[in-house]
């Protein structure tokens, strides 16, 4: 049985689903349900009979522990955190409790679990802990991609609290034994991302005719990657990888914001074109930018190809033309998702 973490979330979402839809193993979710849950999909995942679901906070390691004894998981995936930079900056306090002392006190359960119930040494058990990329800090565009021996340099509350929480995983990894692998990976993007994060935000707002906020100068550089493909790698981790090492995984696929923008605006003008602007690209609007925005990520993922045969399958333009059809075939998810927490952070945070 797999044991995942903040299972309501994007990235976990789409890993059970599939997950259920190819293998006979159970999961056995735990969420404490934050603004970001995706509860519609949560609602439907809880009737198929291999996928068990608990409203837990990983900071409660009296029902984190009864769980781990009553169902004996042999993988724990931690992919529980507080995710959105911007809101990080806003307010760190839910990041700190999360991210840092969130995974500690998995960890802590964890490494009671493993040392009770199996050998160590051994790839009976394995802790797998959902990283990012950001942890690496900004590239300049001349610069080499970073690989798992860059040095850590975090520059906004939430990187800075995944960095914190890899350090910590690290160290019960060295000193106490846990059988832990580390994965830092690249921005995802796909079906069921909540609409905070910028592809389905620009999707979302040209959708409702609404500005589309491209902080700075639009230069900034990320590299996609398909949720699928970040979920495939994970399976390849759980099944190849080194127990206590870390893995990058990326999507080789690397594009500024503003032609990325500019790029789903010329899409949506063919898919769904606006009876009253002539582009959606006319509704772009450059805003102050984010504080300590990193310019570009690249990560470079030689080692998870070794290790494992991993590779990224789906190529962008293919992959981010079937996320846009998804949204449009799922405007009622996308209606209901949006709940008055995030209607409110949108507001202050954009002053609309
Ligand atoms: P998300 O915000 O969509 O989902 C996170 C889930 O974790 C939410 O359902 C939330 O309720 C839950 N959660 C938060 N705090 C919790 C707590 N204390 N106890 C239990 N559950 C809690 O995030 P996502 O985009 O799916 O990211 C998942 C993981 O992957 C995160 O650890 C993130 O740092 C990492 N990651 C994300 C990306 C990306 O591009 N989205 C890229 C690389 C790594
Ligand atoms: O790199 C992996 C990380 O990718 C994950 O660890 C994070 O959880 C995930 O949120 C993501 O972080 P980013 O900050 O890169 O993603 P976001 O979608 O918030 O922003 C992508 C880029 O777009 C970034 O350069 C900021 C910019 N942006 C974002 C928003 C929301 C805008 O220009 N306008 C916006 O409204």
């Amino acid at each position: 049985m797999i044991f995942v973490t903040g299972s309501a979330g994007f990235i976990a979402s789409n890993f059970i689903l599939n997950h259920l839809e190819h293998y006979e193993e159970k999961i056995l979710g735990i969420d404490t349900l934050t603004y970001a849950s995706n509860i519609p999909l949560l609602e439907d995942l809880k009737k198929n009979d291999k996928f068990l679901f608990f409203n837990f906070d990983i900071n409660n390691s009296v029902e984190i522990e009864k769980l781990f004894n009553k169902y004996k998981p042999n993988k724990i995936i931690n992919f529980a955190a507080e995710s959105h930079v911007d809101k990080s900056i806003f307010n760190p306090d839910s990041f700190i409790k999360s991210n840092i002392v969130g995974t500690y006190n998995l960890l802590k359960c964890a490494r009671k679990y493993q040392s009770d119930n199996f050998e160590i040494n051994t790839r009976d058990f394995i802790f797998l802990h959902v990283s990012t990329d950001e942890v690496f800090g900004s590239l300049e565009p001349e610069e080499d991609s970073s690989t798992e021996h860059s040095q850590y340099k975090p520059n906004s509350p939430y990187s800075a609290s995944k960095a914190a929480s890899d350090h910590i995983v690290r160290a019960f990894n060295k000193t106490f034994n846990l059988n832990t692998i580390i994965t830092n990976c690249s921005n995802n993007y796909g079906p069921y991302q909540f609409p905070e994060k910028l592809i389905p935000l620009i999707i979302n707002n040209c959708l409702l005719e609404k500005s589309l906020p491209i902080y700075g100068n639009g230069l900034n550089i990320r590299d996609w990657i398909y949720v699928g493909d970040h979920c495939d790698a994970l399976k390849s981790i759980i099944q190849k990888g080194k127990i206590g090492e870390s893995y990058n995984i990326g999507g080789e696929n690397q594009i500024s914001n503003i032609e990325l923008v500019k790029h789903i605006c010329k899409l949506l003008d063919k898919k769904r074109p606006s009876s009253n602007i002539e582009t959606y690209q006319d509704l772009i609007e450059f805003v102050p930018d984010r504080q300590a925005h990193d310019k570009r990520y690249s990560i470079n993922i030689e080692k998870i190809k070794r290790h494992t045969g991993w590779s990224p399958k789906k190529n962008f333009t293919t992959g981010i033309s079937e996320t846009i059809d998804w949204y449009l075939a799922n405007l009622n998810w996308l209606e209901k998702i949006k709940n008055s927490d995030y209607e409110q952070w949108i507001r202050s945070h954009y002053q609309q």
